[in-house]
């Protein structure tokens, strides 16, 4: 299985449309049908995030976990996108990413979505599969998000920063608002034990310690040295190295405009919000994110 994304029409970017009450584009809807009536087993590992949150960081630690020993091969000969299939990703005649993810030969099987949790498929609850969402401080998140919108052929046009704050707030971005992602997700876990739920100000704070509560949650126990070589395996700069991590296998995204691993710092916001910004940004956020329930760490 490979991917040619070479052959796909980038001559124009995608518009906005409303889904079900949420902020899409064709290539995420197109197969919602097939994609709703996936059949998830009961090992299927879906990690869920907002774009831009650490997903590829958190695949890259889960593929390494299963696979690192058993199967190293393809971790240097297959991208992170096909190790780690994109659920809801789906360009006719060239990607499918529910059929990368039924064909999938490991097991478990590793799973991405971007999906506000409303849309996960069915199966995923039924078979109660193990769910693991990453958050993301909503500064930093923009921020990434805005670089991405930039030098990616396949989303929007980012337009200019100023209108892109705009619409970061409206929730007007693909996969919808920020603020209802993080926090439906988050009430989610209230009531449904197979979500372990991640910030990725936390792996970035100690990486060896959200490692270890990982394993915990999806009950592996690697050794010291395996977790040390994951630990060192996924920093940022040796992410950023990595070929088959790094997405610079993917030619719809200009690298010249922005790398994908980009900084992979907390705090960066600081470099692009003005000071009129943050204060209608705090004083926005505190309207949206009000209930007590939702004090975690994605709290600016
Ligand atoms: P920045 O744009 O802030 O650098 P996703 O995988 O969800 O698209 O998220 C991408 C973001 O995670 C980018 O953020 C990227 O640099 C960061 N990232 C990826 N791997 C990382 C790592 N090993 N350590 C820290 N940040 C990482």
């Amino acid at each position: 299985m490979s991917l040619d994304f070479s052959k796909m029409d980038v001559s124009s970017r995608p518009k906005l449309f409303d889904f079900h009450g949420v902020a899409m584009i064709p290539i995420f809807t197109a197969n919602w049908e097939n994609v709703q009536n996936f059949q998830a087993r009961p090992d299927d590992i879906l990690i869920a995030t907002y774009p831009k949150a650490g997903t590829t960081w958190v695949s890259q630690i889960l593929d390494l976990l299963y696979f690192g020993k058993t199967s190293p091969e393809r971790l240097t000969s297959l991208p992170i996108y096909e190790r780690v299939p994109f659920l809801e990703m789906t360009i006719p005649n060239l990607v499918s990413g529910k059929d990368q993810a039924d064909k999938l030969p490991t097991t478990p099987r590793l799973i991405k979505s971007h999906f506000p949790v409303q849309f996960v498929p069915k199966s995923f609850w039924e078979q109660n599969c193990r769910m693991i969402y990453v958050a993301r401080n909503a500064k930093d998140n923009m921020v990434s998000y805005y670089h991405f919108d930039c030098m990616n052929n396949v989303q929007p046009a980012a337009g200019d920063w100023n209108s892109f704050f705009q619409r970061f707030m409206e929730g007007d971005m693909v996969f919808g608002s920020w603020y209802d992602h993080v926090t439906n997700w988050w009430k989610k876990t209230q009531t449904h034990s197979n979500i372990h739920y991640m910030f990725y100000e936390d792996m970035i704070e100690d990486t060896g310690r959200e490692i270890e509560k990982l394993c915990s949650f999806i009950g592996l126990s690697p050794s010291a040295e395996e977790k040390e070589m994951i630990r060192t395996g996924v920093q940022f700069d040796n992410m950023k190295k990595n070929k088959m991590a790094n997405y610079s296998t993917l030619p719809v995204m200009d690298f010249k405009v922005s790398p994908f691993m980009r900084k992979g710092k907390v705090g960066d916001w600081k470099n692009y919000f003005t000071v009129a910004q943050n204060e209608e940004f705090d004083a926005d956020y505190k309207r949206k994110m009000k209930d007590p329930a939702l004090h975690f760490r994605c709290e600016l």
